[in-house]
């Protein structure tokens, strides 16, 4: 589907205005009932065909692009998100509400048995930060930020209590937990079980014995990491409960991210790298890596490292099509497809998860003209090849999924840059044609 190409343009050069586009698009995708156990749901599939279910981080982003062309569906979708949790607290990655897991998907899917309504892994915890942002474009609902927060404090507890260190991060057993199945940061220290090769399968396997808990991974010495993009959640859920007003949660955000800075700032190359299970960092320059650019007490010469060497570097990140998923100086960056005959993902194309992380950042640190033309370059990418799952960064080309609904929050993006105005302006910025 493409996306009409003869859009007018939204204000302040930021691309052709995607909206209708892009509300065509979620309501397709689109899907309510009832569950098995009585639920009404409603969500947005990110796909109809590859991906039926209810995604995690999908539907926080389905959530901030709804909440500009719909938002009662936009509290719809987080309102479901948060019907699935556990009494535990957890919100699984992937929530199954019309059917069981499939059995086809059964041997890879991260639950114990098949009647297990979501699975027992995670995604980034970007629920906060998204009901944050939804809650703000909600003047018809004012009870929709408090309605949130008791739960949401519930799944910052059981991620506290289940998977951080004494250091204050979050640790995770298994790629897919990042939200990045394939990358190639974790190549090294799964070897065999990579994902998605028959080895990944036993990591699986192995972690359903351990009934999916975490602890018992790191005594076992099995797969686990400190992973950075993970962490940025942690951070931006803590960022997202305090802009609901919940009292310490701005420091909670603060701590953490200090604590990604201490942890898995690497100040030689300037980017975050995470940490395997040896505890050594990861020295593999993947987008993650500019994730906590969409921190708020981030240090600032710290965001400036990131937008600097990295994100508006032309042979790193600064393609065509920003931003890709590896630097395009590491060895493994493929912009295209790879893996046959199961694709390997998020080891180059440029994902539309990534630039939402990158662009607060660039806005905060008054980079305007690169944050002008990241929205720019995506919005005219999004109109000329539709909304795909993810694009050769060289050529802008569109691959795997056909509808992809997350690419919708390229409207968001557009908001953003609007909402920026020229406060986003400010002496010192870089413009992307100056970087080298
Ligand atoms: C792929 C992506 C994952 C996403 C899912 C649904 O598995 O790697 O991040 O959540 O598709 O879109």
């Amino acid at each position: 589907m493409t996306a009409s190409p003869r859009a007018p343009e939204t204000d302040g050069g930021a691309g052709p205005d995607l909206r209708p586009a892009a509300r065509r698009l979620l309501r397709a995708n689109w899907r309510e009932g009832v569950s098995r156990d009585g639920v009404r749901y409603g969500y947005t599939r990110p796909d109809p065909i590859k991906y039926p279910d209810q995604f995690l981080w999908d539907s926080c982003f389905h959530a901030m692009a709804w909440c500009h062309v719909d938002p009662t569906r936009a509290r719809r979708e987080l309102r479901t998100l948060l019907a699935a949790q556990r009494p535990s607290g957890l919100v699984g990655h992937t929530v199954f509400w019309g059917a069981p897991v499939r059995l086809a998907r059964l041997p890879g899917y991260n639950v114990i048995g098949r009647d297990d309504r979501s699975t027992r892994s995670i995604q980034p915890p970007l629920i906060a930060w998204a009901w944050a942002r939804v809650a703000e474009r909600s003047p018809d609902d004012p009870g929709f930020a408090a309605e949130g927060v008791a739960p949401l404090l519930a799944l910052q507890s059981w991620l506290e209590r289940e998977r951080a260190d004494e250091d204050g991060l979050l640790g995770i057993l298994q790629p897919d937990e990042s939200g990045l199945d394939a990358t190639p940061a974790y190549d090294r220290a799964l070897g065999w079980r990579a994902h998605p090769w028959p080895g990944f399968l036993w990591l699986v396997h192995a972690n359903r014995r351990r009934g999916y808990r975490y602890w018992r991974a790191v005594a076992d010495r099995a797969f686990t990491a400190r992973d950075v993009l993970v962490n940025t959640g942690w951070a931006l859920a803590w960022e997202g409960l305090a802009r609901l007003g919940v009292a310490g949660a701005d420091a909670r955000a603060r701590e953490v991210t200090l604590a990604l800075v201490r942890r898995l700032w690497d100040p030689g190359r300037g980017i975050f790298l995470h940490r395997g299970p040896d505890d050594r960092p990861i020295p593999v320059e993947a987008w993650a890596g500019l994730a906590p650019l969409a921190l708020r007490h981030l240090p600032e010469e710290v965001g400036r490292r990131l937008v600097e060497d990295h994100v508006l570097h032309p042979g790193r990140f600064w393609l065509e099509y920003p931003v890709p998923s590896v630097s395009a100086a590491e060895p493994s960056f493929r912009p295209g497809d790879t893996g046959w005959p199961i694709r390997r993902y998020w080891r180059g194309p440029s994902w539309p998860f990534t630039p939402p992380f990158v662009l607060p950042g660039l806005i905060r640190l008054g980079y305007a003209d690169a944050a002008r033309e990241l929205v720019a370059r995506v919005s005219r990418m999004v109109a000329r090849e539709g909304f795909r799952e993810y694009h050769n960064p060289r050529t802008g080309q569109g691959l795997g999924a056909l509808a992809f609904s997350c690419s919708a929050i390229v409207v968001d993006l557009q908001a953003q840059l609007r909402e920026a105005g020229p406060a986003g302006q400010r002496d010192g910025q870089v413009s992307p044609a100056r970087s080298t």
